[in-house]
This record gives C-alpha cells, sequence and structure tokens, in this order.
C-alpha cells in the first residue's frame, strides 16, 4: 500500500510530546511491512543541523488563504525506510512554539492546503491518508467535501482528545473556502472544532488504546465529544502504541552511565551514581521513585502534591521529580525539595540526556494520571526495567498489570480510583514488595519478557487500512 501520514510533529525533527515519537516510529514499522511510506511535516523553527544540511528542493507553488496567495515551497528528506515532505513557509512556521500562537487556525489551514497542493505537486495518488490530531482533521473533510480531485480514503488517530482546535466561529468565513453545507461539520457549541470534523468525517478514528477508545465514549473522558464518537460504531477501535526499542535501549544507550541489560546489580550502578550526583543519600536500598512529566493536572499531579510530605515523613524512599510545566506544580515541588534535601529531589527541565539516565537510575516510575490515551512514558520506564506504578486509565490500564503476589504475574503497581489515599496505599504496597526479594525479583522477570516494539500494533493498523480499501473482501467468510 501507498500509505501518507500527516502530522504537525515527528522526532527527531520537532517534539513537544508523544505524538513526535509514534510519528517517527509508525511509518518506520509499517514500512518494514511492505508498505510505501511518506510522511507530510511543517517546516518548524529548529530542524537539526544535520538533517537541515540534506534536505531537497522539490518545488514551490501558491496556497490560498484567506483573500491572499501564499508562497509554499517543497522540501523532501529521505531515509531508507520512509520519505519526508517539509511544507515550507518562514511566516506560518518559523515560529517560537508549535501551537498556542494567536493564528493557529490559519498556520494548519494553510498546512492542509498545502499538503493537498502538494500531492498534485507530486503528483501523488496515495491509497490512504493517515491524519494524526487536530492539527490535520480538516484533511477528511476537504476530501468528502470535493475541493481536491482526489478521492481517497483516510484514518485519523486521535492522541488526545482534549486539545481540539477550537476558533472563533468567524474562521469559517474567513479561512476555509467551504460551502455553506459543511458548516454542521465543524460547528460545535457556538464554535469551529477541527477534532470534531475529523471524527465525523474521517473513513476510520483510531486512538491510541483500546481502554481510552472505550473510555471517551463517556462524558467523563469525552471532553464533549462523546456523542460524535458514538455515532461512529465500529468504525473507532484503539490501537496501543508501542515505542522504537533501538532508540530506547538501556544496553547501549550512550546517556545512560552503566549500560545494563536483565542485570540488577548494574542498574543499580546507575542509581548510586544518580544519588552522588544529586546530593541525596547513599544507598543501594532505599526504593527510588522518579517522575517524568509535562506538569500538568491530567498527569495526577494533584494527588502527588497531597501524599508527597506524607510519603516522605513515613517511609524511607526516594523521590526524583523532572518537568516544566504549571507554575504551581514547580512552585510546590520546588518547596518539597527545598524541605527534604536527603530524599527529594526537584529539576525543573526537560532533558533527554537525564530523563534517560533517570528512568534507567530509578526502581519505580510513578504515573496517576487522570486520563492517559496511551502514554509511552511507562513503556519506557518497563524497557529500562523500572517498575511502573499507574492509575487504571486508557493506555495505562492496557499495558500495565498489577503483579499477583500469589500467582507470581504482572509488570506493575496499579491503583483504579482517582484517589490520593489509594495512590499513597499501592505505594506503601510496592515498597513492601520491594523489600522481599523473592517477588521483586519475579516481577523484574516478567518486566525483562516486555513486548514493547510496533510490530504488533502496527499489525493492527494494516488491517484497517485493508479493511478500507478492500471493504468487499471483508464480507466474504
Ligand atoms: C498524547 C497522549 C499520550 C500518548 C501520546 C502518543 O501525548 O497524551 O497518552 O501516548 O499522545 O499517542
Amino acid at each position: 500500500m501507498n500509505i501518507v501520514m500527516v502530522s504537525s510533529e515527528c522526532a527527531p525533527f520537532f517534539k513537544t510530546g508523544g505524538l513526535a515519537d509514534v510519528v517517527a516510529a509508525l511509518p518506520k514499522a509499517l514500512a518494514k511491512k511492505s508498505h510505501k511510506l511518506t510522511v507530510f511535516l511543517p517546516k518548524h523553527r529548529g530542524l537539526p543541523h544535520d538533517i537541515a544540511s540534506q534536505l531537497k528542493f522539490i518545488g514551490s507553488f501558491d496556497v490560498h488563504v484567506k483573500w491572499r496567495k501564499q508562497y509554499c515551497g517543497l522540501l523532501s528528506y529521505e531515509t531508507d525506510q520512509v520519505t519526508y515532505y517539509f511544507i515550507d513557509n518562514e511566516y506560518y512556521f518559523n515560529r517560537a512554539h508549535l501551537y498556542d500562537e494567536m493564528d493557529d487556525a490559519e498556520r494548519y489551514v494553510f498546512f492542509t492546503h498545502a499538503f493537498f497542493k502538494a500531492l498534485e505537486h507530486l503528483d501523488a495518488t496515495p491509497d490512504l491518508i493517515h491524519c494524526h490530531d487536530w492539527q490535520t482533521a480538516l484533511i477528511p473533510l476537504y476530501i468528502k467535501a470535493g475541493t481536491y480531485q482526489r478521492q481517497v480514503k483516510t484514518v485519523f488517530t486521535i492522541h488526545n482528545l482534549k486539545y481540539q482546535g477550537i476558533f472563533p466561529l468567524s474562521v469559517f468565513n474567513e479561512l476555509l473556502h467551504l460551502d455553506q453545507i459543511h458548516l454542521g461539520g465543524l460547528e460545535f457549541r457556538g464554535a469551529i472544532n477541527f477534532m470534531k470534523a475529523a471524527l465525523i468525517h474521517a473513513d476510520w478514528v483510531t486512538t491510541v488504546s483500546p481502554s481510552y477508545a472505550n473510555e471517551i465514549l463517556d462524558p467523563y473522558y469525552g471532553e464533549g465529544l462523546e456523542s460524535f464518537l458514538h455515532e461512529r460504531g465500529t468504525s473507532l477501535s484503539g490501537i496501543v502504541n508501542g515505542i522504537d526499542e533501538d532508540v530506547y535501549n538501556p544496553g547501549n544507550d550512550l546517556y545512560v552511565s552503566i549500560p545494563y541489560k536483565k542485570h540488577y546489580a548494574r542498574k543499580k550502578e546507575n542509581k548510586r551514581i544518580m544519588q552522588q550526583e544529586l546530593d541525596l543519600t547513599i544507598s543501594k536500598d532505599i526504593p527510588m521513585f522518579a517522575v517524568i512529566s509535562r506538569l500538568v493536572e491530567e498527569k495526577g499531579l494533584p494527588l502527588l502534591v497531597h501524599i508527597l510530605d506524607e510519603l516522605l515523613t513515613t517511609e524511607s524512599v526516594q523521590v526524583v521529580i523532572m518537568g516544566t510545566g504549571e507554575s504551581k506544580f514547580e512552585e510546590h515541588f520546588q518547596a518539597i525539595s527545598n524541605r527534604y534535601p536527603n530524599s527529594c529531589r526537584f529539576m525543573n527541565v526537560f532533558q533527554e540526556g537525564l530523563a534517560r539516565r533517570l528512568y534507567a537510575s530509578s526502581d519505580f516510575f510513578l504515573m496517576p494520571s487522570r486520563f492517559e490515551p496511551c502514554g509511552l512514558s511507562q513503556l519506557i520506564a518497563l524497557r529500562y526495567e523500572t517498575v511502573p506504578l499507574v492509575r487504571e486509565t486508557g493506555g495505562l490500564k492496557d499495558t500495565i498489570q498489577p503483579y499477583n503476589e500469589f500467582t507470581g504475574e504482572g509488570n506493575g503497581f496499579s491503583f483504579t480510583n482517582y484517589n490520593a489515599n489509594d495512590f499513597l496505599n499501592t505505594i506503601r504496597y510496592g515498597i513492601h514488595l520491594y523489600h522481599q526479594p523473592k517477588h521483586w525479583n519475579q516481577l523484574l522477570k516478567n518486566i525483562y519478557k516486555s513486548k514493547l516494539n510496533w510490530e504488533h500494533s502496527a499489525g493492527q493498523y494494516e488491517d484497517i487500512y485493508k479493511k478500507l480499501l478492500n471493504p468487499k473482501n471483508e464480507e466474504e467468510p
């Protein structure tokens, strides 16, 4: 199959979150299955120099936005498996931020039209277009509206329903160049909602775990869009993300001080080095808990705020928190870190290398999310042989099975209700088992067996593509 993916970010080019990792890894996994994969991206600021110097200029054309024509350059970057195309317009994309600029609607409408124009320019007719998140959510609508010649099947993946691309109603007349009959498929609660357009017009909608696919039918998780998701019936499904096991590999990770693989003693050496560096009490027997997260409410940080004092005063533990985000969390974690200099450290940064070393050094990884479409950090934790302790929601529920000391099964710890007591009790239970080698070793053994790569999930996407392209075959027995 000839598959085109469209996204606003992709590692290693530009990354603000897990979306970039998925769009980096999934096309490669599909290319391994002998499909032709092409990825379209905006050319944001900050492309790494070694990549920028290899870009090939393909051509340029005008894109109609508002009452003006805007320049669009098309550049390509080839790898063995995937071809990337960058949509170039300095005015729209050479910005400090990928999102949350004043004119996001205009920037991503430009991107959408530029994408179609690029397909025309390349004279490319893909079998299928796979769009990711609200920035690309207008593509299925323009295809259904017949604005562009190509009638192609579309798949739309929701990475996080909370971010929908909501703009003033005036955007419809000013920017979208659509007939009035299309307003209904875009308008929601008096505003223009890009995400809604995809939920209605895409041929298939996926999200990044089966549990989240189910949860978003409920108003608690549906962010207001649950009725449109219900309407989809069987063409809404959840496929869990994987991670690129070559990128995340404690056995040869250059950032990790003492590389290790299924070797607990070597892993513990990393903890000692980290303790030394952070000026924490040096001891291999004190369990170290790591939190590496954007500091926002949905990651369950209010629960952590509630329990930290009690945890640090009643248990012999170390807690290391890394991340940036809302100032109320930053201030709180800084204060706690000052209060418990031997056992708590807050690093108010996000640095890839430091993050990898923290995954490698810690014993537990905490992720008490209020909701979590998939979550990649718990998978990275498993890969670095660190025990995830999560709330049972979305992808966390689908990837972490609580350890059962009677059957010896499970790869982590989990709690059900969004409740600080349950969180603290689960941490206490984890500490209890940490000090029982029989159970801890069994838990680590289970973790060593984790299958985290994309192989299986890429196959599930492939099945959806096939269903859409050959609907008749499906009906045959
Ligand atoms: C978003 C979600 C996260 C998911 C990622 C990649 O960042 O919040 O749960 O893992 O997208 O799909």
